[in-house]
């Protein structure tokens, strides 16, 4: 016997094209809204364009190739990864100039990266010790390759990075004196500023972090290490950034799809996110519980969890919040005065998170108005190597 083709993605392949489709899908189904995705992507080069930075967005929110593609079509001039593992999926999705946003310590994959340089990627990577900046210069030689290196300064995240303009000053020197090391400047991610919800309180931590990187900066200029690109910035501090004039290259992630987690962040100082929620998951009404909830298809192997409790649209309306009632399943309280949404009905779920959130889905479901018109691969979904 053979089985028909299994898992939402396959099922619903047959429904591109048809109209009211998006309505109809085999769900849990992650949906990107075509319309509302351009709009996020135009909106963030627009906005750097006009002060000044170019963009490196950041994959570890999406994953995808195709998405780079636009992303890069729009003007970006290359990508950003979380992973060596990202990094490559994306590159054997065809994309060419990405940067590994994270020191790493295994030699098999210094080795992948270096090979992909060699391969014809303009491979990226930081660097905040010096045995790293070695091991990356003996692979690149090996393969006959160049990486380019950013200094990772830590500017207050204290995650990674050198926390000192001596120590940013001498690996720079490092850098510059190894063979198969292109130094190009620094990174400068201030993680910590990207969430913080009140425009005031988030200005007065980026210019706080902004303090630290001028002064990495003017030792390294002094010492004749000039970086050439200092990289950084998100969702959240892109349009401070511009204030600073600190950062070359902005590598917001989030912006593309949106999540609860960024919608209380007010942007602008008047209220209010500034891109829209692109990114929903699509699930099914399967029952109704004796408390009057409608139970739906999609809990936590669905949706992560880490933020706010999503919105649910039906076919574009606002019906309310769900709730999460186990591993498969979420609940949607009924609206005043009206009973649980009908067995059968596809609502869609904006995403408390959308990085983790779209690493579970292996095809985003591309809708345009009512219609499915596409599937778009997730690539690096899985690839937190
Ligand atoms: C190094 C780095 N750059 C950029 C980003 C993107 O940030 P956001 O999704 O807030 O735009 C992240 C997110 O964690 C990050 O770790």
């Amino acid at each position: 016997m053979t089985l028909a083709p299994f898992g939402a993605a396959a099922l619903n392949q047959k429904l591109v094209g048809e109209a009211g489709s998006r309505f109809r899908l085999e769900t849990p189904a992650a949906v990107l809204d075509l319309d509302l995705f351009e709009r996020n992507i135009a909106l963030l080069a627009e906005t750097c364009r006009k002060a000044g930075l170019a963009v490196r967005p950041h994959a570890k929110s999406h994953k995808c190739a195709e998405i780079a593609r636009q992303q890069m079509a729009a003007g970006a001039l290359g990508i950003c990864c979380a992973k060596p593992g990202e990094l490559l999926a994306l590159f054997e999705g065809g994309i060419r100039d990405l940067l590994l946003s994270a020191p790493i310590a295994s030699p098999t994959k210094i080795d992948a990266l270096a090979r992909a340089a060699a391969a014809g990627g303009r491979i990226g990577v930081v660097v905040d010790r010096a045995d790293l900046a070695i091991a990356y210069g003996e692979a690149a030689r090996r393969h006959g390759a160049v990486l380019d290196v950013l200094i990772d300064l830590d500017v207050g995240l204290r995650r990674s990075g050198v926390a000192t303009p001596a120590e940013a000053v001498d690996l720079a020197k490092l850098v510059s004196g190894v063979d198969g090391l292109r130094y190009r400047g620094v990174q400068a991610y201030q993680g910590r500023v990207q969430h913080i919800d009140d425009f005031a309180a988030r200005r007065a931590a980026n210019q706080e972090m902004g303090r630290l990187l001028a002064a990495m900066i003017a030792a390294l200029r002094q010492a004749g290490f000039e970086p050439q690109v200092v990289s950084g910035g998100g969702t959240g501090s892109h349009l401070l950034d511009g204030e600073e004039q600190l950062l070359t290259e902005i590598q917001a992630g989030s912006y593309v799809f949106m999540d609860e987690a960024y919608n209380s962040v007010d942007m602008h100082g008047q209220g209010g996110p500034e891109f829209e929620p692109a990114l929903r998951i699509a699930v099914t009404v399967i029952g109704h519980s004796s408390l009057g909830f409608a139970i739906t298809d999609g809990g936590s192997k669905s949706f992560a969890l880490d933020g706010p409790p999503p919105r649910v649209f039906l076919g574009g309306e606002l019906v309310g919040r769900i709730e999460w009632c186990g591993d498969e399943f979420g609940r949607i309280l009924p609206r005043e005065g009206q009973g649980p949404l009908p067995i059968g009905t596809v609502v869609e779920c904006t995403v408390p998170h959308c990085d983790p959130t779209i690493n579970l889905h292996d095809f985003l479901h591309v809708a345009s108005g009512d219609r499915l018109i596409a599937l778009w691969h997730v690539e690096a979904r899985g690839r937190a190597d």
